[in-house]
């Protein structure tokens, strides 16, 4: 693995929007954002990408909103395709994803659930994406869920811990990041499960935890702005 020295070492915090607001919702998330980020001197920590992740149909707003109020934020898709352009009905694919998108989450545990992916159709999912040049945050739940060769970001999510709040230990995250590391060959491990304004910052302590993927608690622009400062670097 190579080593990367802390000033040098990226640290994300990225929003997964889920099935959640409107376009007015999504406009007005922007707006309160710009606002309170004025007020704190439009300065970001240095090192922390900041990423959120809409539902589809409010990527092109979302990029609006972004480049209208020079945010420093970053858009990814939630899902991708399998398949590229062409007769396959409700889909969208990456070419038209990376308009907008340099990431995408793949594998996260309501799909897998609620939606039936398998590590099959995920690899070809994430094949599409860096075909395209989209980075997939693939979503793993423990350190034996295998991870299709050629992802950079992992983020470990435990089940029990996704909008339960109830979160692992942040020895626990950092112990089975650790695995994960070594076990894949892999540099960049988030943690995702019941991270709020309060608790991020022990995730962000730890020295495996390249950063978090964030549900409930990145919905509200306040709460999301309070853990990017929060998230101490
Ligand atoms: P949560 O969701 O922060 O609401 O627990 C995390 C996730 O599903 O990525």
């Amino acid at each position: 693995m190579v080593s990367i020295s802390p000033k040098e070492r990226k640290k994300y915090l990225i929003g997964n929007w889920k099935s959640n607001k409107t376009k007015s919702q999504v406009s007005a998330f922007f707006q309160e954002f710009a606002q309170k980020f004025k007020s704190i001197g439009n300065k970001k920590p240095e090192g922390l990408e900041l990423i959120v992740c809409p539902v589809f149909i409010h990527l092109e707003e979302s990029y609006k909103q972004i480049i209208d109020l020079k945010l420093p934020i970053l858009l990814g898709a939630q899902d991708i395709s399998p398949f590229e352009m062409g007769a396959f009905t409700g889909e969208v694919t990456g070419s038209q994803l990376k308009e907008y998108v340099s990431f995408c989450i793949i594998g996260h545990s309501e799909r897998r659930k609620y939606f039936a992916e398998d590590d099959a159709l995920l690899v070809k999912k994430a094949a599409l994406a860096k075909r395209e040049g989209i980075e997939v945050i693939y979503c793993v739940p423990d350190s034996l869920t295998s991870i299709p060769k050629d992802v950079k970001i992992v983020a470990y999510e435990p089940v029990f811990a996704i909008g339960t709040g109830t979160p692992d230990t942040p020895d626990n995250a950092q112990k089975v990041i650790k695995e994960i590391k070594s076990k894949n060959n892999i540099s960049l491990v988030l943690y995702g499960g019941s991270i709020n304004k309060d608790n991020i910052s022990k995730y962000f302590e730890k020295e495996d935890i390249d950063g978090v993927l964030v549900g409930t608690s990145s919905l509200d622009p306040d709460s999301f702005m309070q853990m990017m400062l929060n998230a101490a670097l």
